[in-house]
C-alpha cells in the first residue's frame, strides 16, 4: 500500500519502539510508542503519559501529532504505533489524525516490531468529520 520501503517502515517502527520505552503508564501498565514522519522528512515521537487523575493522561499518537504541530509541521506522511499486542489507535487519536489528512499512512506493530496492520487514517475512521465539514456551515 505505501511507497515506503521495508527498511523505511522498520526504521519508523524502531523509533516507535524506542519511544514506547519512555511511556509513563503506571496505572494501565499498557505502554504505547508512536513515531510520526512528516512530508518534509522530520520524525516526531510520542509515548503515552498517564496521570493520577486518569482522564488527564494523553495517548502516544496525540503526543507525537501535537509535538509536530507545535514545531510548525502539519503535513504528515506516515505514523507508526507500537504496543505489546499490536493494538489499534483509539477513537480520539483517529479524530486528531483526521484533522491533518485522511491519507496519512498508519503502521501498527507489536512489541517485537512485527507489522500487524498497514492502513490509512481514512481506513481507521471512515466518514470522518473533518475541517471541510465546517466550510459548509450555515
Ligand atoms: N493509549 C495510547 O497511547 N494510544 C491509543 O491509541 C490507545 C490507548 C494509551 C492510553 C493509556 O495510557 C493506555 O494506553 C491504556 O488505555
Amino acid at each position: 500500500m505505501s511507497n515506503l520501503s521495508d527498511e523505511e517502515q522498520h526504521l519508523l517502527i524502531d523509533l516507535a519502539i524506542e519511544a514506547r520505552r519512555r511511556a509513563y503508564a503506571p496505572y494501565s501498565n499498557y505502554q504505547v510508542g508512536a513515531a510520526l514522519r512528516t512530508k518534509s522528512g522530520r520524525v516526531f515521537t510520542g509515548c503515552n503519559v498517564e496521570n493520577a487523575a486518569y482522564p488527564t493522561g494523553m495517548c502516544a499518537e496525540r503526543v507525537a501529532v501535537f509535538k509536530a504541530v507545535s514545531e510548525g509541521e502539519r503535513e504528515f506522511e506516515v505514523l507508526a504505533v507500537v504496543t505489546s499486542n499490536g493494538g489499534s489507535p483509539c477513537g480520539g487519536c483517529r479524530q486528531v489524525l483526521a484533522e491533518f489528512g485522511l491519507d496519512t499512512l498508519v503502521l501498527i506493530a507489536d512489541g517485537q516490531g512485527h507489522l500487524v496492520q498497514e492502513t490509512t487514517v481514512a481506513g481507521l475512521l471512515p466518514g470522518a468529520f473533518s475541517p471541510r465539514d465546517l466550510q459548509a456551515k450555515r
